[in-house]
């Protein structure tokens, strides 16, 4: 296949390369991982956002096959593909985003936490070359298990001294937009009109949906909060069994990441009461990395919120939630430490 980047040169396309540099209205992302099952139909929906005027498109395998499809499409940001290693750093400089779907999903029987043994490696070079290229990026994080992988990002960034814990984000979104269309169902609501918040983590029961708290108030029977919880828990384990070994949710999952990196990108503008749910270092607890709703801002996390009146379920819900939490955090930070 032809080298975009020679032919475009070969043809005085000075244009688009004049845009891509330059690239001064909008912002810049990257795509970690963008050859994926979410990486790809990721890299589209981010190629439709107006306010991205670069895309960076990195994968070990198939970036410019992505690139040269998804660069086709007549919406305003310039694509630039990057494949392996030694093309990384180049992918990363300059980016004021970057987003990370890379590793492997799960199959039928595995929990996230049978994943850490590859993703973990990974996200642990990824962030590596994130510090030396681009220290001052937002980095949202979708490879599992997030609630290792998060406290993995943090530990490399602190090692090369540039740790700001409001610029790394777990993307517990996919929860969210899961809460919200549940919800929606059994109450024959809009989904686009209910609030669902979830806290915690984003494996098992660390995925806590504080039905006390959805808006528009909806009074639930124990037995729907029973099947609700239980659905938003193991609603990823729904897709990886009807998958049945082709993996895991990459579609909700794009569209999911797409919702928080254009929620990201507003608060980098400058917008007000940008709020969302996410894994970050936070103080909401006693553990060093949970979920709960966030204000995002031009330097990131601007504002973390309580976790505000828990009801009985939802307080036994809670230490469940933070028993395993603590564990997932420790193993992903002797990971780094060892
Ligand atoms: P996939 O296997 O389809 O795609 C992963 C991509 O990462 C592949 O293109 C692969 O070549 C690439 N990759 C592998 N090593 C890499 C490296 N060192 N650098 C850059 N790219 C590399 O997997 P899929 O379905 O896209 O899932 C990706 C990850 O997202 C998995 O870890 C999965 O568990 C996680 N996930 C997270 C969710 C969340 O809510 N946070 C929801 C669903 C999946």
């Amino acid at each position: 296949p032809p080298n975009l980047q020679m032919v475009e040169e070969d043809l005085g396309l000075e244009r688009v390369n004049c845009r891509a540099k330059g690239a001064s209205s909008g912002f810049k992302v990257a795509i970690l991982g963008a050859a994926g099952g979410i990486g790809q139909p990721l890299a589209m929906l981010m190629k439709m956002n107006p306010l991205v005027s670069l895309l960076h498109l990195y994968d070990v395998v198939n970036a410019h096959g992505v690139t040269a499809d998804i660069s086709h499409m007549d919406t305003s940001a310039v694509v630039r593909g990057f494949l392996g290693q030694q093309q990384l750093e180049d992918a990363l400089i300059g980016m004021d985003l970057v987003i990370i779907p890379a590793g492997v999903p799960r199959k039928p029987g595995m929990t996230r936490d049978d994943l850490f043994n590859i993703n973990a490696g990974i996200v642990r070079t990824l962030c590596e070359a994130i510090a030396k290229c681009c220290p001052k990026a937002i980095v949202n994080i979708i490879s599992n298990p997030v609630n290792s992988t998060v406290p993995i990002a943090a530990e490399v960034f602190k090692k090369a001294g540039v740790f700001d814990p409001k610029r790394v984000l777990g993307v517990t979104m996919l929860d969210v937009v899961r809460a919200n269309t549940f919800v929606a169902e059994i109450m024959g609501l809009d989904p686009r009109e209910v609030d669902v918040p979830v806290v915690g983590g984003h494996a098992g029961v660390t995925i806590l949906p504080l039905l006390s708290q959805v808006k528009p108030s909806c009074s639930f029977t124990q037995k729907e909060i029973d099947y609700l919880t239980d659905r938003i828990q193991n609603g990823g384990t729904e897709v990886v069994e009807a998958k049945a070994g082709a993996g895991s949710a990459t579609l909700s999952m794009a569209y999911a990441a797409v919702k928080f990196a254009d929620a990201c990108l507003r608060a980098l503008r400058g917008d007000a009461a940008v709020v969302h749910c996410a894994y970050v270092a936070s103080e909401v607890t006693e553990l060093p990395f949970f979920a709960s709703k966030v204000r995002l801002g031009r330097n990131g996390v601007e504002e973390i919120y309580p976790l505000g009146p828990l009801n009985e379920y939802e307080r036994a819900g809670l230490e469940k939630a933070k028993k395993e939490l603590a564990g997932s955090i420790q193993k992903g930070v002797s990971f780094v430490k060892k």
